[in-house]
C-alpha cells in the first residue's frame, strides 16, 4: 500500500514498477554489452519468448469470501524460513551492472528478509558478500569446475561464510550460442571485472602459479574459462557432492522428469526447473510447461523449485499452484541494481512481494501451501 499512498504526498516512486518499464530504463543506462548481457538469451531467444508465453496459457480463477484479512506468504524451503516464496536467482559478475554488484545484492536481500543464492561466478569473493549479506540469509550456487580440488574449496568456503545450501546449475558447463554477447565480444569484457570467487581461491592461484596481478590476469581468466565447467560429468559424480557438502543440495536446471527422478534416487533434496532464462538451449521448451511433469514425478520426495519468465506475482501464484514451492527471480533484480544500486534491487523485490500478496488476496488465497491447480484453468 505504500505505492499507492505515496501519491497522497505528491511522491512520485523513482523507479517504474512494471517489469517492462525497469528493463527498457535499465537499457539506457548500461552500455550495450551489460545489457546484452542481461537481456540476452540464447540462439533466436525463442525459448525466452517461449518461457513468458506459457505463463499466459494459464489463467486465475478467483474465488471470493474467503476471509483474507490475515495473509502469511512465509515458507521453509530447503531449511530456511522465507518471509515469501520468492528468492533471488544466481546472476553471474554483478558489477557489470552496478559498481557494488554482489555486495548491493546482498543487502537489498538481508534488508528485505529474502534468499540470496550467489553465483560461483560473481564479481566479489563470497566471504566478501556474506559479510554485506550480515544476517541475512543465503545460499551458494556451484559452477562445478574441472578441478575437483577447487570445487572441494569452494564448497568449503561457501560453508565457512554461512552459506547455507547449495544450489548445482548443471545446465551450464559452457555458455551457449548467445548471438547478443558473440558480437560484443563479452569475454574480453569481463577483463577489467574479473571473476573473484576464482581469483581469490588458494587452489586457483596454484593453478596458475600464485596471485592474480596485472600481470598475468589474462592468463587467469584464460584458466577460468577453461576450467569452468566439465561437460563428461555424469549422475554418478553426484556423490563427490554429498562428501563435501552436508546442508541441503538442489539442482538447477532440471527439465525432464527422468532427471528429477536419478536427482533423488542420487540423494538430492530439491531441483530447480530452470532452463536458465532460455540462455541455454534455444528452443527448449518452456520453463513453465516442464514444471508439472517434475512435480508429478518427484514433488512428493524433493523440493521443487522454479525459475525462468518470472515477473509478477501472477506468474508466482500460477508456478506454485503448479507445484513449485518458491520460485527465482533474475533479470528484474538485475535491472534494479543498474538503476539504482541496493535501493533499486530492494524496490524490484518489494514489488513483486506487494504484488504477489495483492494478486493472491484478491484470488481469495492467505497462504502459498492453499495453491493448488484448482485455482488455474488453461486458456
Ligand atoms: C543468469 N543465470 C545464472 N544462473 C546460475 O546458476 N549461475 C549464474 O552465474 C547465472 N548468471 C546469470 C547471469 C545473467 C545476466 C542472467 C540473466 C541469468 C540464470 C538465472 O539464475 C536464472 O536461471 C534465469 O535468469 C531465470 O530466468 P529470468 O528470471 O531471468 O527470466
Amino acid at each position: 500500500n505504500s505505492i499507492y499512498l505515496q501519491g497522497l504526498g505528491d511522491v512520485l516512486p523513482t523507479l517504474p514498477t512494471d517489469p517492462t518499464k525497469l528493463e527498457a530504463r535499465a537499457e539506457k543506462v548500461l552500455s550495450a554489452q551489460a545489457f546484452g548481457y542481461v537481456a540476452g538469451s540464447a540462439g533466436s531467444e525463442a525459448t525466452a519468448r517461449a518461457n513468458r508465453a506459457a505463463f499466459d496459457r494459464w489463467r486465475i480463477v478467483p474465488r471470493m469470501l474467503r476471509d483474507v484479512a490475515h495473509r502469511d506468504l512465509s515458507v521453509d524451503v530447503l531449511g530456511t524460513s522465507m518471509p515469501s516464496p520468492v528468492l533471488l536467482a544466481p546472476i553471474g559478475v554483478q558489477s557489470i551492472f552496478h559498481p557494488d554488484g554482489e555486495l548491493a545484492v546482498a543487502r537489498a536481500a538481508a534488508a528485505t528478509g529474502l534468499t540470496m543464492v550467489l553465483s560461483t561466478a560473481a564479481s566479489y569473493a563470497m566471504e566478501d558478500v556474506a559479510a554485506a549479506n550480515g544476517e541475512g540469509s543465503r545460499w551458494y550456487q556451484l559452477y562445478w569446475p574441472k578441478d575437483r580440488d577447487l570445487a572441494a574449496s569452494f564448497l568449503g568456503r561457501a560453508k565457512a561464510a554461512g552459506y547455507t545450501a547449495l544450489v548445482v546449475t548443471l545446465d551450464t558447463f559452457t555458455l551457449a550460442w548467445r548471438p547478443r554477447d558473440l558480437d560484443r565480444a563479452y569475454l574480453p569484457f569481463l577483463r577489467g571485472i574479473g571473476v573473484a570467487n576464482y581469483f581469490s581461491d588458494p587452489v586457483f592461484q596454484r593453478a596458475i602459479g600464485g596471485p592474480v596481478t596485472e600481470a598475468n590476469r589474462d592468463a587467469a581468466l584464460l584458466h577460468w574459462v577453461a576450467n569452468f565447467g566439465n561437460p563428461s560429468l555424469t549422475w554418478d559424480d553426484l556423490a563427490f557432492l554429498r562428501e563435501h557438502w552436508d546442508g541441503p543440495i538442489a539442482l538447477k536446471g532440471i527439465q525432464h522428469p527422468d532427471d528429477a527422478r536419478r536427482a533423488v534416487d542420487a540423494g538430492m533434496d530439491g531441483v530447480i526447473v530452470s532452463n536458465h532464462g532460455g540462455r541455454q538451449v534455444d528452443g527448449a521448451i518452456a520453463s513453465l510447461d516442464a514444471l508439472p511433469g517434475v512435480v508429478e514425478a518427484v514433488g512428493d520426495q524433493a523440493t521443487v523449485l522454479f525459475d525462468s519468465g518470472v515477473r509478477t506475482g501472477s506468474d508466482v501464484v500460477k508456478a506454485l499452484a503448479l507445484g513449485a514451492r518458491a520460485v527465482l527471480l533474475a533479470r528484474p533484480y538485475a535491472y534494479g541494481l543498474a538503476l539504482a544500486g541496493e535501493a533499486g534491487v530492494q524496490h524490484v523485490l518489494r514489488c513483486v512481494q506487494a504484488d504477489l500478496e495483492l494478486t493472491m488476496a484478491l484470488s481469495g488465497i492467505s497462504r502459498p501451501d492453499e495453491l493448488t491447480p484448482e485455482i488455474l484453468v488453461r486458456s
